[in-house]
């Protein structure tokens, strides 16, 4: 039988000191939104099964994550719902269906302090429930809120308001700052996704193919599909240019130059996205666009380093965006690629065709978490500028907030095509030669700190690389 150690050994999250903490911060955090918003009951529903056309199969049930903040992903089962109310320890209506078609579902007794767990075998009977429950509570049908996916309306009584734009404007802007139960979880998550990287980059230096390292990867991090944060991303060679690359080869190819391997662990619903990459020095075909190759993947090290030196609390993340591309020029330049300087790389945006994505986002129940472009509770936003379209990430800084910092830098054909052949700031043979390995993503996740930032990627993959010494 295999043994996962590792998941004994994640530290224990569900200590009193971290639970009492989160729920104290939660419970304000909604009570405050609900007064903004003139709101006596809030239902934070967790969604329905789905199904696919036709189908008696679906995708796998996710539950509305403002539900999993409060209830971790094993226990927010379909149909529940939790009750808000000013003032009162929140109320989990449980969905614990009698059945022998599948498992039941475990209430979540050892949170018992925190909320009023009720439990019920018919979602009739839960419906009926909380419509009575939450007319009881509230002064007129317009002060109830419902907060989660509209797929049944049963439940939605007349009057009430569904999905809010203020409440919601206020939960996905308080989600950025994470509590310390939140981050005790997210450190597990980072260690998850630590040995699953650990045992891909040993996969990849036996030469495994992208489906090896994929099943490796999830053996290792003790993940089924269905509980990874995001599909894993495991791109070889050339399948590197794709930044969301979704398939996995049965075998290796002839000859394996380079490996992306974008991928994470989720922990009681938080996330950690971890992106490395690997090339392989061994080949002698190409040598020299091997080591070319190598020499920027060291630069990017370097590169992603110096970008982490600098996030801190009110910082602007669209100067760090600004920052990658001109570090990104120098780099382009020091090793030849672009042939002019890296000040016109950068002010003529020649950066932009070797990487079209922006520096990070911010990190949590979702792997791109809510509010990212939202300067404001009350719902401003601040979009990115025309020329970082996929900049998630433009709100300041602020302490414990978890970013990830992910430069990289691709050769995208689709991308370089738009760019004319004869311009000769782009040195075109050495880039024809280095498209056959892809690109290089270096990702890490960070929690901000009142100066500087925790590293959460750096210090877990330091923790399994001790653990594995002992
Ligand atoms: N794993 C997706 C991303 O890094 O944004
Ligand atoms: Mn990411
Ligand atoms: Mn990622």
């Amino acid at each position: 039988m295999i043994q996962h150690d590792s998941i004994s050994s994640y530290a224990d999250i569900d200590t009193p000191a971290l639970l009492d903490d989160h729920y104290r911060i939660i419970h304000e955090r909604w009570w405050q939104a609900m007064t903004a918003c003139a709101l006596d009951v809030v239902i934070l529903h967790a969604g329905e099964t789905q199904f696919f056309f036709e189908d008696d199969q679906g995708p796998r049930f996710q539950a509305n994550p403002h539900l999993v903040q409060w209830i971790p992903p094993e226990h927010a089962v379909a149909n529940s719902c939790l009750l808000l109310t000013q003032g009162q320890k929140a109320c989990l209506l449980f969905h614990q269906p009698e059945d022998y078609w599948h498992a039941t579902p475990q209430a979540p007794e050892h949170l018992a302090p925190y909320l009023e767990v009720k439990i019920f075998p018919a979602i009739s009977d839960l419906k009926r429930h909380c419509i009575e429950q939450a007319t009881r509570c509230s002064t007129r049908p317009s002060h109830i809120a419902f907060v989660g996916p509209l797929t049944d309306q049963t439940l939605l009584q007349e009057g009430w308001q569904a999905n809010p734009a203020q409440l919601i404007h206020r939960a996905h802007f308080a989600r950025a700052n994470k509590t310390e139960y939140e981050l005790a979880a997210m450190r597990n998550a980072s260690e998850m996704g630590a040995v699953g990287h650990a045992a891909a980059a040993q996969c990849f230096a036996d030469d495994g193919s992208e489906f090896d390292i994929h099943m490796a990867f999830l053996t290792a991090s003790a993940q089924n599909e269905n509980q990874l944060p995001y599909g894993n991303i495991v791109a070889q060679n050339e399948n590197a240019a794709f930044l969301h690359y979704q398939f996995q080869q049965r075998t290796s190819p002839a000859q394996l130059r380079s490996l992306l391997i974008d991928a994470g662990g989720s922990y009681r619903g938080y996330a950690s996205d971890i992106t490395r990459t690997y090339v392989k020095t061994d080949t002698t075909a190409n040598s020299e666009a091997t080591s070319v190759f190598l020499d920027l993947l060291e630069r990017m090290q370097r590169h992603q380093d110096s970008l982490i030196a600098a996030v801190a609390p009110g910082q602007s993340y669209l100067l760090l965006q600004q920052l990658m591309h001109r570090q990104l020029g120098e780099i382009l330049v020091e090793t030849n690629i672009l042939q002019c300087s890296a000040a016109e790389a950068f002010e003529a945006h020649l950066t932009e065709a070797f990487c079209p994505h922006g520096l990070g986002h911010l990190l949590g129940l979702q792997v791109h978490d809510v509010g990212g472009q939202q300067i404001s509770a009350t719902g401003d936003l601040c979009p990115p500028p025309d020329n970082y379209p996929s900049l998630r990430f433009t709100r300041p800084i602020t302490q414990n907030m978890v970013l990830t910092v992910e430069p990289g830098v691709y050769f995208i054909p689709a991308l370089l095509n738009k760019y004319d052949a004869k311009d000769q700031r782009f040195n075109w043979p050495l880039i024809e030669s280095l498209i056959c390995y892809g690109g290089i993503r270096i990702e890490d996740n960070v929690r901000v700190l009142p100066k500087g930032v925790e590293n959460l990627t750096r210090d877990a993959f330091s923790v399994i690389q001790t653990r594995g010494g002992k």
